[in-house]
């Protein structure tokens, strides 16, 4: 097995053949997003106002909206081609790491004792049952069972971004947007949900005198975020824990970060983390959330509460409906002092800033 280097931070596949085909499903995704979404979102939206005059009806469930436009050919279409490029990129990130898994499952020990930086992990660690039982974005085994499920979920996500995230692009881009604690002290940060660490690295480029950790549940995560921080000679330090009992000192931290976890975890759980962020911030420290939007029922267009659903019901997100759902900035003020629940108009993802 040939290793043939990195595209940006994303290790190459081992042979050619793999990362072309990579390639293609990425086209394919750009493809279905671009030329097919638009008339998608089109005829979607005319056979649901056509319904609308001729009965005088406004839509009031998902179930109507599934009835009223899932005859549409292109509705099917754009649907399946989705779901085939999302299973498209577990199998071809599979394959061409499988063939390297005794490999890469030695490198992965090889870099625990390596630094800068640390890596914790247990292998009799307990997942709860919320997170064990979902095979998130149908990832097979989710984020944990696969003991390469890092180095795949890296290139996954690579592709997934179609190109916009060969570089981290996407978490340090956020990063650079995050304003400090009012007094300027940044000495400790926090990840949760670190997943490959990229954010946790960008961190690190952005306050290089800090110390900074990443936490995830799934220790291929932690294991592989370590792995690359050290490529990139950045000390930073891993740990698998659950973000809602992290078993971190009382107001440790000055900056404690989520990217995209709470729409993943039930909302009963979401609030746990943000009392153990509350906890764990020093007072003054910030807790920053990029994710989803929220919204009432029937706030937007059918067809958006539609895309939704599939990305639901077919891509392993069973909790974002509920998170979507929510009052996050109601449950952030009841455990912050100070919330903004749209700190930039710069971010593609609202980034909520709450102060302790
Ligand atoms: C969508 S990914 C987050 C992406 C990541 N923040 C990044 O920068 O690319 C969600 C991650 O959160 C982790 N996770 C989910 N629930 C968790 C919990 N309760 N505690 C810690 N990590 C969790 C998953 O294992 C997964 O790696």
């Amino acid at each position: 097995m040939v290793d043939r280097g990195f595209l940006g931070t994303t290790p190459l596949a081992a042979e050619r053949d793999d990362d072309s085909y990579l390639d293609f499903v990425e086209g394919v995704r750009v493809f279905n997003a671009a030329q097919v979404g638009p008339v998608f979102q089109q005829k979607g939206t005319e056979a649901i106002e056509e319904y609308r005059s001729k009965t005088g009806r406004q839509i009031t469930s998902l179930a109507e909206v599934k009835q009223i436009i899932e005859h549409e050919p292109v509705i099917a279409t754009r649907n399946r081609v989705w779901r085939w490029s999302q299973e498209g990129i577990w199998n071809g990130v599979r394959e061409a790491y499988k063939a390297r898994e005794a490999e890469l499952l030695a490198e992965l020990d090889r870099y625990e004792k390596m630094g800068p930086g640390s890596v914790q992990w247990d292998p009799n660690f307990q997942y709860p049952e919320y997170f064990a039982k979902v095979d998130f974005h149908i990832q097979p085994g989710g984020y944990y069972a696969d003991p390469l499920a890092g180095y795949i979920y890296h290139y996954g996500t690579k592709v997934f971004f179609t190109g916009r995230n060969n570089n981290d692009d996407v978490q340090r881009g956020l990063c650079q947007l995050l304003p400090t604690p009012a007094d300027g002290q940044v000495r400790r940060i926090l990840d949760l949900g670190c997943s490959a660490g990229q954010f946790a690295t960008a961190f690190k480029e952005r306050f290089p005198q800090a110390e900074v950790w990443g936490i995830d549940a799934a220790a291929p995560m932690v294991r592989y975020a370590h792995k690359r921080a050290v490529d990139m000679g950045l000390e930073v330090h891993f740990a698998q824990r659950m973000a809602e009992n992290t078993g971190f000192p009382d107001n440790y931290f000055d900056i404690i970060n989520a990217f995209i976890l709470f729409h993943e975890v039930p909302t009963y759980i979401a609030e746990r983390i943000v009392a153990e962020a509350a906890r764990m911030l020093r007072p003054g420290g910030i807790f920053c959330v990029e994710d989803f939007a929220n919204r009432k029922l029937g706030e937007v267009p059918p067809m958006s509460e539609y895309s939704g659903f599939i990305d639901s019901t077919y891509n392993g997100e069973p909790y974002a409906p509920e998170f979507v759902h929510s009052d996050f900035t109601g449950l952030l003020k009841k455990y912050f002092r100070e919330v903004n629940p749209n700190y930039s108009d710069k971010s593609w993802l609202p980034i909520r800033v709450a102060t302790k």
